[in-house]
C-alpha cells in the first residue's frame, strides 16, 4: 500500500492588495517590491474571514476532486502560523466541524511555510501504516491578521488563502507519495518569529505596543539559507531516490521570493517553463503556497495523472523540506 495525493484544491480571498497600494502605506516602491522579491500582488481575506473559513473552501473541493464523501476522511490536519485563535481549538477542529466531520482526530502543526509538506509526511505515513484511509491536509493562512502594515521589510511579501488534498492509498507506485523528507534547525529561531502574545511574552500593552504580536524576519540571512538549503536538499531528495531533474515533471517550490526560487532552479539545472510560479499573483501565504500553487497548475490543465513533481519549502522554525510526488488525482 502506497500513499497517493488523490486531489488538490484552493481558495484564494477576492481582495486584492498591490504593490501601489503599498507605495500608499510605506517608504516602498513597486519597482523594488517587483525586483527584490518577483511579488506584483497579494490576495487578502475579509475581516470576516478566519484562517479555518479559507481552509474549508479549499478542503470542499479537495474532497469533491477525490470522488470521495466527507464521511470517508478519517484524520484532518492543517498546517497553520494563523490559527484563529492563539491556542485552542485548532484551526482543523474548527474546519472539521464546518465540513460536518465528527469523531475523526483533528489538529494543527506549526511548521510555518513548511507545514504543507510537514502535513504530507504525516499523511504518507499515516496512510501506508494503514492507520489511517484517507487523510485531509490543509494549508491555510490569514497572515493578514500577523503581518505588521507599518514594517517595510515583511508587509509588502505576504498573503492570504489556502490550500488542500487529501491523501489516501494506491496500490501503484508511479501514483504515489514516492518519498517526503523533512527537517529543522532551531538555532535560526530568531530569523523569522512572532515574538509577542505566547507564553514567553503573554499578551500586554507594553508587547502590543511594542509591536511584538507581529511577523519579524531577518530577511537577507533567511534568504540566504534558504537558497542553501532547499538546493542542498532537492539533491539529496533527487540522489537518494537514484532521480535526476530530467526525471521531474514539475518543480513546485515555496512560493517565498523569485529570485530564491531562480537560484535553486538554475542549480537543478531545472527548466523554467516546469518551474510553478505563483508568487507573482499570491505572494508569500506560508503553508498555503505549495498546495495554491499546485492547484494552480492542475486547474490550468497541466498537471496530469502520474506527473511527477518536486516540492521543496523553507519557513520559519528553522524548518524545510522536500518531497517528490506522483500527482493521483483525476482531470478536472
Ligand atoms: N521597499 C523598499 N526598500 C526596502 C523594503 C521595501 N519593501 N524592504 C527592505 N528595504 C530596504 C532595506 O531597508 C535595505 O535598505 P538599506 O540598505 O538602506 O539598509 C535594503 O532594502 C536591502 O534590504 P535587504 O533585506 O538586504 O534586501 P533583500 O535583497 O535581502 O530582500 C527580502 C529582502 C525580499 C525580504 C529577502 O531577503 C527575502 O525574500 N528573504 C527571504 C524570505 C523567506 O524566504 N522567508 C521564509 C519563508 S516565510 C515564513 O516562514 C513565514
Amino acid at each position: 500500500m502506497y500513499a497517493a495525493l488523490k486531489s488538490i484544491g484552493a481558495y484564494v480571498p477576492k481582495n486584492i492588495l498591490t504593490n501601489k497600494d503599498f507605495e500608499k502605506m510605506v517608504d516602498t516602491s513597486d519597482e523594488w517590491i517587483k525586483k527584490r522579491t518577483g511579488i506584483e500582488k497579494r490576495h487578502i481575506a475579509d475581516e470576516n474571514e478566519a484562517t479555518s473559513d479559507l481552509g474549508v473552501k479549499a478542503a470542499l473541493k479537495a474532497i469533491e476532486r477525490a470522488n470521495i464523501e466527507k464521511e470517508e476522511i478519517d484524520a484532518i490536519i492543517c498546517a497553520t502560523i494563523s490559527p484563529d485563535h492563539l491556542c485552542m481549538p485548532s484551526t482543523a477542529c474548527l474546519i472539521a466541524d464546518k465540513l460536518g466531520i465528527g469523531n475523526v482526530p483533528a489538529f494543527d502543526i506549526s511548521a510555518a511555510c513548511s507545514g504543507f509538506v510537514y502535513a504530507l509526511a504525516m499523511a504518507k505515513s499515516f496512510v501506508e501504516s494503514k492507520m489511517f484511509k484517507n487523510v485531509l491536509i490543509i494549508g491555510a493562512e490569514k497572515l493578514s491578521a500577523i503581518v505588521d502594515y507599518t514594517d517595510r521589510t515583511t508587509c509588502v511579501l505576504f498573503g492570504d488563502g489556502a490550500g488542500a488534498a487529501v491523501i489516501g492509498g494506491s496500490d501503484k507506485k508511479d501514483e504515489s507519495v514516492l518519498d517526503v523528507k523533512i527537517s529543522a534547525d532551531g538555532k535560526y529561531q530568531d530569523f523569522l518569529i512572532t515574538p509577542g502574545c505566547g507564553s514567553k511574552y503573554p499578551c500586554s500593552q507594553e508587547v502590543l505596543e511594542n509591536r511584538l504580536n507581529y511577523i519579524k524576519m531577518k530577511g537577507n540571512e533567511t534568504f540566504k539559507l534558504a537558497v542553501k538549503t532547499l538546493t542542498s536538499d532537492v539533491l539529496e531528495i533527487m540522489e537518494k531516490n537514484g532521480l535526476t531533474s530530467e526525471d521531474i515533471d514539475y518543480f513546485i517550490p515555496h512560493q517565498a521570493n523569485y529570485r530564491i526560487i531562480e537560484a535553486v532552479r538554475s542549480k537543478m539545472n531545472f527548466p523554467v517553463e516546469k518551474t510553478v510560479l505563483t508568487v507573482a499573483k499570491y505572494g508569500n501565504t506560508s503553508a498555503a503556497s505549495i498546495p495554491m500553487a499546485m492547484n494552480d497548475w492542475y486547474e490550468s490543465g497541466k498537471l496530469k495523472k502520474g506527473d511527477l513533481m518536486l516540492l521543496d519549502t523553507f519557513g520559519g522554525g528553522l524548518t524545510w523540506g522536500s518531497a517528490l510526488v506522483h500527482f493521483a488525482g483525476n482531470p478536472l
